[in-house]
């Protein structure tokens, strides 16, 4: 018999818990050190840290699932580790080489075996990889020592009551600039998204969606989930510019929609004038998975999609591949599941 914690796994959210690991690294006089496993779920950083002060700070979200067989899955960790690295580009911050960031994982999910939620439930274990600028600082310039650590904790099925719709608000805030570090998984992003997510959450919107920020014409972001909408002549489209984070998910479901389900893809345009063209719209990405959009508010239209509160047949058909595979029912496109 396996060992869990006793955890209410039907009814977890997505909240803190504190698990019993977390893998911590530090680099410093340009090099990590052998990173090591810990039962501190502090940080103890200098007050000049660059983190604090300048947002160099960069973080992923990813899940570990226990599948239908008993093993458990990791789900195309080696792009989470990608784009962190391109994160930390962004802000001058140092990589984690691929393989540590799978290993750092492994690591972290075997030691806190105990939580993840079992197959059947819905739930999984949620890993917060994440890197801040440390050390004693005070001008804005890249720190010289940076702290790498991960940790995780159980979260719950997104949809305790099935996969319904819930509806979306156009804010007049922008997410990210033009130019800026939409298409990176910095802090910054996220601070700045906070007013905009509580004013569409106060009108009753599950989330903001973010136009682009240069035109203000084309939808970027769901809160912090990707767009996709499917056409009145099946065709799966999601849009694409440099403020947009490029979601895991997305990315999966461009191939998925193609390749399983027969859908002309395309990364493209999507006008907020124009979403008559549209049969069914979601959002996507790793805490959202899939989320069915029953409407979309804009200024005083509100466009409703398939229904308010059905679920349409290809977001329903896409969620139960992808999820499908994260928890190994359903066959993985070669290289997309890494066994713990
Ligand atoms: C702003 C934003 N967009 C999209 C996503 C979805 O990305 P992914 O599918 O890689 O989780 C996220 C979450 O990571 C996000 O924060």
């Amino acid at each position: 018999m396996r060992k869990t914690v006793d955890l209410d796994w039907a009814n977890l959210g997505f909240s803190y818990i504190k698990t019993d690991y977390r893998y911590i690294s530090y680099w410093k006089d340009g090099k990590w050190d052998d990173g090591a496993l810990t039962e501190d779920n502090k940080v103890h950083i200098s007050e000049g840290s660059t983190a604090l002060h300048y947002g160099q700070t960069v973080f992923e979200g990813m899940k570990a699932y226990r599948a239908k067989d008993g093993s458990i899955n990791l789900f195309r960790a080696d792009q989470n580790a990608e784009r962190m690295q391109r994160s930390c580009r962004r802000l001058l911050m140092p990589e984690i080489p691929t393989d540590t960031f799978i290993e750092a994982v492994k690591k972290v999910v075997k030691a806190n075996e105990a939580y993840i939620p079992p197959y059947g439930t819905g739930g999984s274990l949620y890993l917060r990889p994440f890197m801040i600028g440390v050390g004693d600082n005070i001008g804005v310039k890249p720190a010289e020592e940076y702290l790498f650590s991960i940790f995780c904790m159980p979260v719950g099925a997104y949809f305790k009551g099935g996969l319904l719709p819930t509806n979306f608000m156009v804010s007049g805030y922008d997410r990210a600039a033009g130019n800026g570090t939409g298409a990176a998984k910095v802090g910054g992003n996220y601070g700045g998204s906070l007013l905009p997510g509580r004013e569409a959450q106060q009108k009753n919107f599950s989330d903001a969606i973010y136009l682009d920020p240069i035109t203000h014409t084309k939808i970027e972001e769901v809160g912090s989930a990707n767009f996709f909408g499917i056409t009145k002549d099946n065709k799966f489209i999601t849009p694409v510019s440099p403020s947009i984070l490029p979601s895991i998910t997305k990315y999966s479901l461009l191939y998925l929609a193609k390749e399983r389900l027969g859908l002309e893809v395309e990364e493209g345009d999507v006008y907020v004038d124009e979403l008559d063209r549209f049969a069914e719209a979601g959002a996507c990405g790793t805490a959202a998975v899939i989320s069915p959009i029953g409407g979309i508010q804009y200024g005083e239209d509100f466009h409703v999609f398939y229904s308010e509160t059905e679920v349409g047949p290809i977001t329903k058909k896409l969620y139960e591949e992808l999820t499908g595979i994260q928890y190994g029912e359903v066959p993985a496109p070669e290289g997309w599941i890494v066994k713990v």
